[in-house]
């Protein structure tokens, strides 16, 4: 791919394009308040997994999702009195609001990396709103830097990071913030902090109370903790058969038997796109457990794996995207040829 220009000075024409390369599935670079994010489609499955693979995550973490307003975010979460406060006082701005996702929000499951909540915010940057109100689609962005790597505040951060691998980046200057948003968890009884950021806490605590701190013991209720989407059924990895009972979601091509295939060309972006929504389709009681084929070990498949891997565990202390152990060796591949190159 050839390095995307970046477009200063920023002209409608180039909104435009810009809006319809989003709608169409490719990655637009975009400056917010804060930081630049690497911009998709956040309805679609497959848009979103190409963002985990531009940033070479090795993980599934959630990303946020950008909307115009506080309508638009109403329209994908459910906000209870504190977060409409929050909304109304700071949006458009560098807060990001953590709420329970709406079953009908349409939504790429990906986006939220299966859990069954939402990270959302509306950007003040001219061109950001611009953007989105183009595109007419929530944009899931993360900052737009490979992975472990700062966050840019400038186009020439992005372009010289990863200007080969987004369709365009749109120049607006340097971020005004020039950090991430302030990140704030309403899914529980008491708001916490998962991320200080652009919006000084005090400026929140204000008006909710003190924020406990993320991982601190506080006091939420179990049944509230975030979890990670994991099958009731059991995983059973590394699987090429089912045995009686079993559902077998398949990878690769010649599983003619399989109940799903994550990809039949062995495609690993196919497969992340697909993942979470195979495996809430087959987890069905008239199944036993999910034996899941070898997904290889590179590019997107990392994250594949680890995501597997956790909920075979199915234990808490395994489900945090942050905790960077690395769990369980991944599956020996005999018959799969590592054919992409990824060097
Ligand atoms: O300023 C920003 O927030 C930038 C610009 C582009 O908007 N975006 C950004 O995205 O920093 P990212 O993906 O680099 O950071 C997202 C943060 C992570 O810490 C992630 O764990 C948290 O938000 N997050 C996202 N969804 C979540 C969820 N459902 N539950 C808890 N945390 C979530
Ligand atoms: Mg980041």
């Amino acid at each position: 791919m050839s390095a995307a220009e970046t477009r200063f000075p920023v002209t409608p024409e180039a909104i435009a394009e810009a809006a319809a390369l989003i709608r169409r599935g490719g990655l637009v670079a975009f400056p917010t308040e804060t930081v630049y994010g690497l911009g998709a489609d956040a309805t679609s499955d497959a848009a979103v997994a190409a963002v985990f693979a531009v940033k070479d995550r090795p993980r599934f973490n959630p990303l946020i999702v950008h909307v115009s307003d506080t309508d638009a975010a109403e329209a994908l979460a459910a906000f209870d009195d504190r977060a409409r406060f929050l909304a109304g006082k700071f949006w458009p701005g560098p807060l990001t609001l953590v709420l329970p996702r709406r079953a009908d929000s349409g939504l790429s499951l990906l986006v939220s990396a299966g859990l069954d909540t939402v990270a959302i915010r509306v950007p003040a940057h001219s061109l950001a709103q611009a953007l989105l109100t183009a595109a007419n689609r929530p944009i899931a962005a993360p900052s737009a830097n490979p992975s472990g790597a700062v966050s840019p505040t400038t186009a020439a951060h992005v372009a010289e990071a990863l200007g080969d691998r987004v369709a365009m980046i749109l120049d607006g200057g340097r971020c005004r913030v020039g950090v991430e948003s302030t990140v704030v968890d309403l899914t529980g009884g008491s708001p916490v902090l998962l991320r200080p950021g652009g919006l000084a806490t005090e400026a929140i605590t204000r008006f909710l109370g003190p924020l406990a701190p993320a991982g601190g013991g506080a006091p939420r209720s179990p049944g509230m903790l975030a979890r990670h989407y994991a099958p009731g059924l059991p995983l059973r990895l590394c699987a090429y058969t089912a045995q009686p009972g079993e559902a077998l979601l398949a990878f690769g091509p010649g599983a003619d038997d399989a109940d799903l295939n994550l990809s039949r060309d062995g495609d690993v972006h196919e497969a992340a796109a697909n993942l979470f929504a195979m495996l809430r389709t087959l987890d069905r009681p008239e199944f036993s457990a999910i034996a899941v084929m070898p997904v290889p070990d590179r590019g997107l498949g990392q994250a594949i794996n680890d995501r597997l891997r956790r909920a075979a565990a199915r234990s808490e202390a395994d489900d945090d995207w942050n905790d960077d152990r690395g769990p369980a060796a991944p599956c020996v591949l005999p018959g799969i040829e590592d054919d992409e190159d990824q060097a």
